[in-house]
């Protein structure tokens, strides 16, 4: 599908259907007359498999107890085999409510307080959250802006674990907001890593089935013919993918059956939640029949990007548009013609946009801000006209 067509027949307005980015503005930003490209959601209807699956159940009117059926397993493993080559055993699943409830459930299970849990800033700031909320020690390593391209000095990923007795190593695969689908070979880096040391590895690969380009993203437990699996704790979701996080279901996959069974365990005593009955039946429709839909919004996803990197740079010759192998949230770097202390005058007053700020991801990165380019490009056009514009004026 291209990309008149996807955005023909998905984009749909979202303001005053109850959307934290188009209705909460005011309560998070503190002025309710912005164009909202902030936090990671979409203007776009999910795919018409999911929407007939949902209008089926809603028809039938009752929305007892659920529990998530074979063939739900089946469509993910169907969908992980086919697009990965991870064959997924059902006995290695649960069902999550969500992936951030995942990282607080996995936290609890697997770490005591005060345990050294380490990340890699710029990271999605839930990962400082649930550290910081559960009483563990944070403990960063800085990836480094190779101009556009964000990098990991191993050597101090190990010093860090090392120095500070890392318990867990949170991996955001692909990386949120770096923009990194990470190789093969850096995977077998870190997972070497946190194997010499005995660090356990929550893997939130969310964004697995946004690889833009020509980049291929390897799901934690494959690397190095699974050398490294019984220690990788996976989380994916469908959510990020097909545009429904407000469905709240996430998988989660655990392949060594000792790590299964503590979270079982764990969520005998901790997890009395129900399933959701309308987030797995969108999730399984979603794997069954969403990839041309995916395929339309991942040529939405590259053109948006690849405009707004050209629009910018051309107009402005000090900015930067980091690269964007994987996700559709580009860090964009504005220090070169803005003190960080600027950059929300200049983006929220002077530009009207919502946009996530560089420092909500680590201290390290004020200057820059993060865009949501999973929209219609009218507003991604409109987004950089008035950037530019604003930048004209200084
Ligand atoms: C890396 C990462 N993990 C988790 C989430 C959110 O997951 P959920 O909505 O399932 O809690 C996001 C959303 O942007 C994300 O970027």
């Amino acid at each position: 599908m291209n990309v008149e067509t996807f955005v023909e027949n998905y984009y749909v307005e979202r303001k005053n259907t109850d959307s934290l980015k188009w209705d909460l503005l005011e309560e998070r930003f503190g002025d309710a007359d912005l164009l909202p490209m902030w936090v990671a959601d979409m203007e776009f209807k999910a795919p018409d498999g999911v929407f007939e699956a949902l209008t089926e159940r809603i028809q039938h009117g009752a929305y007892g107890y659920s529990f998530v059926p074979d063939s739900y397993y089946q469509a993910f493993s169907d969908w992980m085999e086919k697009y990965f080559g991870y064959k997924v055993d059902k006995e290695w699943c649960r069902p999550a409510t969500g992936v951030v409830s995942a990282l607080y459930w996995f936290m609890n299970c697997f770490t005591a307080e005060k345990d050294a849990v380490l990340i890699t800033p710029p990271v999605y700031y839930p990962f400082f959250s649930v550290v910081n909320d559960l009483n563990r020690t944070l403990v960063t390593v800085d990836m480094t802006d190779n101009d556009g391209r964000f990098e990991l000095d191993f050597d101090q990923l190990e010093q860090a674990i090392v120095d500070n007795n890392v318990k867990l190593f949170l991996l955001c695969s692909p990386h949120n907001p770096a923009g990194r689908v990470w190789t093969e070979d850096e995977l077998e880096k870190m997972l070497a890593i946190c194997d010499k040391h005995d660090v356990l590895v929550i893997a939130d690969e969310i964004h697995q089935d946004f690889a833009l380009h020509h980049h291929k993203h390897i799901p934690a437990p494959l690397i190095a013919d699974g050398k490294y699996r019984d220690r990788i704790l996976l989380v994916n979701a469908a959510s990020k993918t097909f545009n429904l996080p407000g469905l709240v279901h996430a998988n989660i996959v655990i392949e060594n059956p000792a790590l299964r069974q503590k979270f079982d365990d764990y969520a005998n005593q901790h997890i009395m939640s129900e399933k959701n009955l309308l987030g797995h039946i969108a999730t399984e429709a979603a794997y069954r029949t969403g990839k041309e839909w995916l395929d339309g919004l991942r040529h939405v996803i590259e053109a948006n990007y690849d405009y707004v990197k050209k629009e910018l740079t051309t107009h402005i010759p000090e900015i930067r548009v980091c690269d964007l192998e994987g996700t559709y949230l580009p860090l964009i770097d504005l220090k070169g013609f803005l003190d960080p202390n600027d950059v929300k005058e200049f983006v929220q007053d002077k530009c009207r946009l919502a946009v996530d700020y560089g420092e909500w991801f680590g201290a390290a990165y004020k200057g820059y801000i993060r865009l949501n380019l999973a929209t219609h490009p009218k507003l991604v056009k409109e987004a950089v006209e008035r950037i530019v514009r604003e930048y004209e004026k200084l």
